[in-house]
């Protein structure tokens, strides 16, 4: 059951939190894992981490918010490898500013890579599952903010996660035909370093409530990717998984 044993792996953001939870256990499950991350020697040295730990694992640089940067990593990615197997569209910001001081500038700067970038991803590997016509996957890292308990500040970053909801379900129409789903997983709050460092107001709201069963790992989420990238996955699209160890309950 879940073997990516000859797949490929994209992971988007997977230099850091979430991201490298997501690549271990992708890699675990037998996946070769490429991450692409802005920060080119952060994303190194997981790959190295991970074929330390004998799995296999590359990486390329890329910039979410620049569409350039996209379309050739993406291409790069392609000619060294070949169309990935599963695209896990994970890196964003999460900086917090209040409504009643927000800016334009904020707007764009969160929107073009937690929304944006995955467009643009979506796009690029879409059209290379495509070509290869072996089918695929798409899962995209939303928040649980969309749906269960939040704090102030986060009108922007809602806005950018709603709409990567949003769009992970009309992507999933269009890209049926060609056997690759769309997933949407819509993690609860992890002590990442970019939840830990995040900008903003306080963090104040009913989302500060502690989660039923705890904190959740980047691990947690990496299993529910796992899940949504395997070949035993093949008819479950469009769907919207919360990991939020019981948080959308209290
Ligand atoms: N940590 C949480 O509590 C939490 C909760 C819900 C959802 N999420 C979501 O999970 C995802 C991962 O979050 P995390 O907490 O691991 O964050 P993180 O900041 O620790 O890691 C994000 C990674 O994305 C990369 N990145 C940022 N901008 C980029 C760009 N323009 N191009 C390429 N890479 C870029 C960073 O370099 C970093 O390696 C995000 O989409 C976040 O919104 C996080």
């Amino acid at each position: 059951m879940f073997d990516l044993s000859n797949k490929l792996a994209l992971v988007t953001g997977g230099a850091s939190g979430i991201g490298v939870g997501i690549a271990e256990l992708l890699a675990k499950a037998g996946a070769t894992v490429v991450i692409a991350d802005r920060n080119a020697a952060g994303a190194e040295s997981q790959a190295i981490k991970l074929r330390q730990k004998g799995f296999a694992a590359d990486f390329v640089q890329l910039d979410l918010a620049d569409e350039e940067s996209v379309v050739q990593a993406c291409a790069a990615v392609v000619a060294k490898h070949a169309a990935p197997w599963a695209l896990i569209n994970n890196a964003g910001l999460q900086d917090r500013e209040s409504l009643l001081e927000g800016t334009v500038a904020e707007w764009e700067r969160t929107l073009a890579v937690n929304t944006r970038g995955p467009f643009l991803m979506m796009r690029e590997i879409g059209r290379a599952m495509r070509d290869a016509g072996n089918g695929g996957r798409i899962v995209n890292i939303a928040s649980c903010a969309l749906t269960g308990a939040i704090i102030k500040g986060l009108t922007i970053y809602s806005a950018s996660k709603g709409g990567l909801l949003a769009m992970s379900r009309a992507a999933g129409l269009e890209l049926a035909e060609y056997g690759i789903t769309v997933n949407t997983l819509l993690p609860g709050g992890v002590a990442t370093p970019g939840a830990i460092n995040a900008r903003g107001p306080e963090a104040e709201g009913p989302g500060r409530r502690p989660a039923l069963l705890g904190m959740c790992e980047p691990r947690d989420i990496g299993a529910a990717v796992v899940f949504f990238a395997s070949l035993e996955a093949r008819f479950v699209t469009n769907q919207v998984l919360g990991v939020d160890a019981g948080w959308s309950l209290t």
